[in-house]
């Protein structure tokens, strides 16, 4: 059974059809990348998975659970940690307070534990210094750093990243991908909304490719930018499109 299971989902608002019929397994297993144009359903599906939005037809199940069903909301998102393009970090609490209160109030973490563990996670994304700080003293690019490091303190078994780096200028964005490949190094499982086609040939296992709310491509990364690319006259200008 895959982790993730995307089972002919059908997505729409009002009159927009944004998944058609989706379906996709994600396993856990590595870094996928979701590439496509703008527009095309790439945070739907996303949105979805994560049950902040809800499905027409289909069905999504994250380990066995169905997304449709409302008892099984808080495990699938306590599984799948999700960071989005910008993320606010709870302004009236510090850094530090950020990160323990989830594992607190949702898993019962003591208040020592709690903390002992968001050092740990702070540490690892190179923020230690900053658990005293809030939000608006942080740089874009540390602000992702901890939300990630926020997420981790769930331990996701697969973290959702959506377009985590499009709102960092290039030098935070550097930062935000350098943690991310230590994390896939270190087997965290992710599933990345990105246009960094740099860090997608390093680290990407596979990469899928939608349009218009169908999946156009689904290949390895290797593949992908050999053989679809040759192929692939859509796929291909779409990269020559954002640069690559
Ligand atoms: N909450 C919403 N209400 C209405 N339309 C939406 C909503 N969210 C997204 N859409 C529309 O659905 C389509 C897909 O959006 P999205 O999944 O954000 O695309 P992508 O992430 O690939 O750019 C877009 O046309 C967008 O305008
Ligand atoms: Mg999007």
């Amino acid at each position: 059974m895959a982790m993730i299971e995307v089972k002919n989902v059908t997505k729409s608002y009002g009159d927009l059809t944004v998944l058609k019929n989706f379906s996709v397994d994600f396993d856990q297993t590595g870094v996928t990348v979701l590439i496509g144009p703008s527009g095309t359903g790439k945070s739907t599906l996303l949105r979805c998975i994560n049950g902040l939005e809800t499905i027409d037809d289909g069905d999504i199940l994250v380990n066995g659970r169905s997304v449709r069903q409302k008892k099984n909301l808080k495990p699938i998102r306590l599984e799948c940690g999700m960071v989005f393009q910008q993320t606010v970090l709870f302004p009236q609490m510090d850094v530090l307070h950020n990160l323990t209160m989830s594992p607190i109030k949702l898993q019962g973490v003591s208040k020592a534990e709690a903390e002992e563990k968001a050092r740990f996670y702070l540490d690892k994304v190179g923020l230690l210094s900053k658990e005293k700080s809030r939000h608006n003293e942080l740089s874009g690019g540390e602000q992702q750093r901890i939300a990630i490091a926020r997420a981790l303190m769930m331990n996701p078994k697969a973290l959702l990243l959506d377009e985590v780096t499009s709102a960092l200028d290039p030098e935070m964005t550097s930062e935000v991908l350098k943690l991310l490949e230590s994390l896939a190094a270190e087997g965290v499982c992710m599933l990345c909304v990105t246009h960094e086609m740099q860090f997608a040939r390093h680290v990407a296992s596979r990469i899928l490719f939608m349009e218009k709310g169908s999946l156009a491509s689904d290949t390895s990364a290797e593949e992908f930018f050999t053989t679809v690319r040759q192929n692939n006259e859509r796929i291909n200008k779409f990269l020559q499109f954002i640069g690559e």
